[in-house]
């Protein structure tokens, strides 16, 4: 393997020269980068990045932690920030802990290895002690979408609540009374905080909450599908549901034409995220849409500012994103069709 030595003496330049090339520590005139660059190249130098970590103390490197990168949400939040963070010269490990503990604390054992300068960090669930490895390693962190009770770190969410209110506020004004919510993993705030809204909606409309309407999903399409064909079963179905997550509500659309009925005809159905299948399916579904790019570029400036903060005590935020509910083609309106 080329040494850093070899290409300060084919430049014939000093090895501080090259270092001071490779990590952009030092003006270098023009005429003398290009003579390092070219001895770079005609000798195929590939700079160590763990050897420049340790002498330098900064890897240039982000953590990202996400529950399921199957999901478009955590894509499309993944892609946002990988794009922000590599305009900003770092580069970003993507972690995907499947909503699995275990493999997310094996993650953050990876990152403190690999010394990232900072982690955004989506949990798997509401219990990961294991964060405190990363903060005692002196490693920012931000929290996004997901209440992990951290103290130390920035927080990013959105205001579930007022998310899960809308959805059936909107399925109410359109005249249902049989309305039913299938939710997420109760491991996980948001969902939690959705259902509550779905509730106090019901409440402020007099209705009363029958329980065995609401189903547990595991944010995933088969569970939508499961889920919604519980609903299907019961004696009297419902004409209007709330799903926490849109990959559940285009699983319940699945099952709803499964069992020979119609979206919006028989079942109405509201969604949650705004992920782009939610426009892309037929009929396109109405959701409470999140801010995912504005999420993912705070998330990322936040952990930038953090990296690059003059004031490495600098007080950590906590920002909450308000949904908006996007209406579509998969709710009906009973009250016209009375
Ligand atoms: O679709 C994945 C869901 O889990 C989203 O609603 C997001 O808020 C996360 O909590």
């Amino acid at each position: 393997m080329t040494t850093i030595k070899e290409v300060a003496q084919l430049a014939g330049v000093s090895i501080t020269t090259v270092s001071h090339v490779v990590n952009s520590t030092r003006f270098v005139s023009q005429d003398t980068r290009q003579r390092v660059m070219d001895a770079m190249q005609r000798l195929n130098y590939r700079p160590n990045s763990m050897a420049r970590s340790l002498r330098l103390g900064v890897s240039q490197m982000f953590g990202l932690m996400l529950p399921d990168n199957s999901n478009p949400f955590f894509a499309e939040i993944a892609r946002k920030i990988e794009n922000l963070c590599y305009e900003n010269g770092y580069n970003v490990i993507l972690c995907n802990s499947d909503n699995n503990q275990e493999r997310e604390s094996s993650y953050i054992d990876l990152l403190i290895g690999k010394m990232v300068d900072g982690v955004i960090f989506i949990a798997s669930g509401n219990q990961p002690d294991h964060l405190n490895m990363l903060v005692e390693a002196g490693i920012p962190i931000v929290i996004v979408d997901r209440e992990v009770g951290l103290q130390v770190a920035d927080v990013i969410l959105v205001d579930n609540c007022q998310g899960g209110y809308l959805a059936a506020r909107h399925l109410i004004q359109l005249g249902h009374r049989r309305l039913a919510c299938i939710s997420g993993s109760s491991r996980v705030t948001p969902s939690a905080d959705r259902v509550q809204g779905y509730r106090l909606a019901l409440r402020d409309y007099g209705m009363d909450c029958d329980e065995s309407r609401i189903i547990s999903g595991d944010l995933r399409y088969e569970g939508g599908i499961q889920a919604m064909q519980a609903l299907l079963s019961l004696p009297e179905p419902p004409t209007g549901v709330f799903c926490c997550n849109d990959l559940m509500a285009i699983g319940a659309m699945r099952a709803v034409r499964s069992a020979g009925l119609r979206v919006p005809e028989d079942i109405s159905l509201v969604g949650f995220d705004d992920i782009f299948m939610a426009s892309a399916v037929t009929p396109a579904l109405t959701t409470v849409a999140q801010p995912i790019e504005e999420i993912a570029e705070k998330a990322a400036r936040l952990l930038l500012e953090r990296v690059h903060s003059p004031q490495p005590k600098k007080p950590t935020e906590r920002v909450v994103f308000q949904p908006r509910l996007v209406v579509r083609d998969s709710c009906r309106n009973l009250e016209e069709s009375a």
